[in-house]
């Protein structure tokens, strides 16, 4: 092992060349089939080591995480780079063929690649919903009752806006894995590619689940001030002020059905909320690391289903007998709380589908390998005749 003095440390027998790029890298390579080549800079190595001659294996080490992903087209190159990185301290990771390393250059340079698609739908929902909210609430005070009530855009709407968006990311979640599992009902075989936009979309179910932990946690920190503002203050102590000077008071009996629904309401949120975070908390790589594959899938996939029920029964009983009052669909519109219990509702009610004993036992028993259609060697040779 021989250490250069730019703080390389390589093995002598395999290295002949450092240099700057993957590309210059393979272009070396294409001189001497057992040429070796290295490239580094500060925080990157990328190593291509050639064995036997055929192509080498390509280590990239991220951001000085200590984490370098491995790539290469020959097993014995890999053995030998991948234990030279373990002896150096490094956690080697592979990640396939040597051309994969080419993807790998462009990983410091990418700007929220996987967060792209999830903020998008973020903005856009957030957006939608915000301009609904202001026309349906703001502007419909303000020319059906000659009321100014536009202070009300930063906290109330605002708080409508966070757990409505958050609602509908979250099954937007759980929607990818329910479409997959009828596509795989649908074609009675696991060994096919999904399409290439569900596969995006399954690519990305963590980001969106992250951002839209992170609206919920907005409603939970505006909903636990909405007692302290100012406008909630004036109106409760002028409703009782109005009320001595008129000499009246509030009908005084205990409405039973009320305080259940209510308290129903607060407690599916805080468990729903509590759920989110343990998703959450499972997705870091600390916690996640130290689970095993079944324990993650449990958390992410059961538990998160569980969530996702949860927090629609939140926004059901908030619904509660609203949902059947004319004066609800001001101007003939549906209210924010009612469009985002859409999208859940339909993966719960396709998941239900799914977990039913006949569908599930179809599906288990897919996933297990088997396969309904021809078997693929019959398939090729079916093929084969007929052409
Ligand atoms: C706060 C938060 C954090 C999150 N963090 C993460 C995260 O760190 N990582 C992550 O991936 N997601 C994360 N998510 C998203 C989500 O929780 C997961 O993707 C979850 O696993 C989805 O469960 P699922 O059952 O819908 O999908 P999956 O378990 O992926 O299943 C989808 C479909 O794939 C097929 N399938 C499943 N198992 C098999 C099998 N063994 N063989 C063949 N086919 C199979 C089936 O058709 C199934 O319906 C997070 C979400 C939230 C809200
Ligand atoms: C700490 C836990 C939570 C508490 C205490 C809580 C409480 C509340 C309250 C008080 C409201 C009424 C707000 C208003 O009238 O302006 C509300 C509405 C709502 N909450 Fe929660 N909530 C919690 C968590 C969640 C979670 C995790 C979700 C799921 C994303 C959620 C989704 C909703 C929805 C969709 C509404 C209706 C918004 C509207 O149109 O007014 N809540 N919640």
């Amino acid at each position: 092992m021989v250490r250069t003095p730019n703080g390389i440390t390589y093995l002598a027998p395999y290295v002949n060349i450092v240099c700057m790029c993957f590309d210059i890298a393979v272009y070396f390579q294409g001189f001497h089939p057992e040429m070796t080549v290295w490239r580094s800079t500060k925080t990157r190595v990328i190593l291509s080591t050639d064995t036997v001659g055929v192509r080498g294996a390509a280590m990239h080490n991220i951001l000085e995480t200590g984490l370098v992903y491995l790539c290469g087209n020959s097993a014995k190159a890999k053995q030998a780079v991948g234990e030279m990185a373990t002896k150096l301290g490094l956690t080697v990771l592979d990640r396939g063929s040597l051309s994969a390393a080419r993807e790998l250059e462009d990983f410091p340079l990418r700007l929220f690649q996987e967060w792209r698609l999830p903020l998008l739908v973020a903005i856009g929902l957030i957006a939608f919903f915000f301009f609904y909210l202001l026309i349906r609430d703001v502007i419909y005070a303000a020319v059906e009752q000659d009321k100014n009530i536009s202070y009300r855009i930063m906290i109330s709407l605002a708080n409508k806006v966070f757990p409505i968006v958050s609602l509908i990311m979250l099954s937007l979640c759980y929607l990818p894995g329910v479409i997959a599992a009828f596509l795989q009902l649908y074609r009675g075989t696991k060994y096919r590619r999904f399409p290439d936009w569900l596969d995006r979309w399954m690519l990305c179910r963590k980001q969106m689940g992250l951002v839209a932990l992170g609206l919920a946690f907005l409603h939970a920190i505006y909903t636990f001030i909405i007692p302290i503002r100012y406008a909630v203050r004036h109106k409760l102590i002028s409703t009782v002020v109005n009320e001595m000077k008129n000499n009246k008071t509030t009908p005084f009996y205990f409405d039973d059905t009320e305080a259940w629904g209510t308290d129903s309401f607060y407690v599916l949120g805080i468990l729903g909320f509590f759920l989110y975070v343990l998703l959450g908390l499972t997705s870091l790589p600390s916690v996640g690391g130290t689970l095993s594959w079944r324990e993650f899938s449990f958390v992410q996939s059961k538990l998160g289903h569980l969530t996702l029920f949860i927090c629609t029964a939140h926004g059901y009983i908030y619904g509660w007998n609203k949902f059947l009052r004319p004066s609800t669909y001001k101007w003939y519109t549906p209210p924010g709380y009612m469009l985002c219990l859409i999208v859940p509702s339909i993966v719960l009610v396709l998941k239900f589908l799914i977990l039913l004993p006949c569908v599930d036992r179809t599906l288990t028993r897919i996933r297990q390998g088997w396969e309904r259609t021809e078997p693929k060697e019959e398939m090729v040779m079916t093929k084969a005749t007929n052409l």
